[in-house]
């Protein structure tokens, strides 16, 4: 595997994987690689020839008080683990690559809709800055594929929405959550929790299990059902931000017409901010 972070080096070696006559695969990551990440290049390698892993800690994405200087940076480990799931190419540019003149002066991509609420409410800019970077990303390496995860299932349909609205040239796969043994969303922020609360953690996933097992059952007094999950939640040492149940298809409020639900979730725990999600078939 070859790591590049030149943009110039990096079009022409992808250029010579087209000549090869080579089909392209692109997975962009922040990086601390966890087995999450690794489903998703492991299907890259399923659906391509060339498969390239960007590594960005994208400033334009974090708010002012969120964790951008503390974020995990393991640039050995992540070589190590994308060399040995058959990655070609690592692209790790730095910020001045990605935005020469400032974030500030930079042209922002900008979702509306599926962008709004959710995460997009708890962290005003966030998906701007998703869309901006992944969009430039695409740019940059053309891919005929990219891959994203179901577990931050809003920002796959930001990113879907970009796709078709900007008529980008890409087919975008969708990866389902890979979790640990005990139920827990893998997260490079899962490395944020002490050992008592990382105990805790896999609450999230079982109260949400919980409570799709009501709604399966026909329980629709959602007030209520929203009421019990938070003070589960609450017992296990959570500080509820959101749970909300959406059309999973368009990700709009869900009615009575929709078949396929989603439950998204995010909470505390401690400073740590968790996220998970869990399909509903009705
Ligand atoms: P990051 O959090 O590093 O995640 C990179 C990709 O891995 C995303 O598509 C994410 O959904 C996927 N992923 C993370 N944990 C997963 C899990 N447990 N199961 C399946 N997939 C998982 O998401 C980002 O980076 C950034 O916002 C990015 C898209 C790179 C733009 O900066």
């Amino acid at each position: 595997m070859k790591t590049l972070n030149n943009l110039q080096q990096l079009r022409d070696t992808i250029a010579e994987a087209r000549q090869a006559g080579q089909s392209i695969a692109l997975v962009p990551t922040m990086g601390n690689l966890h087995a999450g990440h690794i489903a998703l290049i492991k299907q890259a390698v399923e659906r391509a020839d060339c498969v390239v892993a960007s590594i960005f800690v994208n400033p334009l994405q974090f708010g002012a008080n969120e964790d951008l200087d503390s974020y995990p940076r393991t640039l050995e480990a992540d070589q190590s683990k994308l060399q040995e799931a058959g990655c070609n190419l690592l692209f790790i540019p730095d910020a001045q690559t990605i935005y020469p003149h400032g974030m500030e002066q930079h042209t922002l991509v900008s979702v509306p809709g599926v962008s709004t609420g959710l995460c997009g409410g708890s962290r005003p800019g966030h998906f701007d800055g998703v869309a901006t970077v992944v969009c430039k990303l695409l740019n940059m390496v053309q891919p005929d594929i990219a891959l994203f995860g179901e577990k931050d299932f809003q920002q796959l349909a930001v990113i879907r929405k970009m796709v078709a609205d900007l008529n980008i040239p890409v087919q975008v796969f969708g990866v389902p959550i890979v979790r640990d043994h005990d139920g827990l969303a893998l997260s490079s922020r899962n490395g944020y929790l002490s050992a008592p609360q990382r105990a805790n953690a896999p609450a999230l996933h079982q109260c949400m299990q919980t409570l799709k097992a009501k709604i399966i059952t026909g329980d629709r007094d959602y007030p209520a059902l929203f009421a019990q999950f938070n003070s589960e939640l609450n017992a296990a040492g959570f500080r509820l931000d959101y749970i909300e149940l959406r059309d999973a298809l368009t990700l709009e409020k869900a009615d009575l017409a929709s078949t396929q639900l989603i439950l998204l979730a995010a909470a505390y725990l401690g400073s740590t901010r968790l996220i998970d999600n869990l399909i509903i078939d009705l």
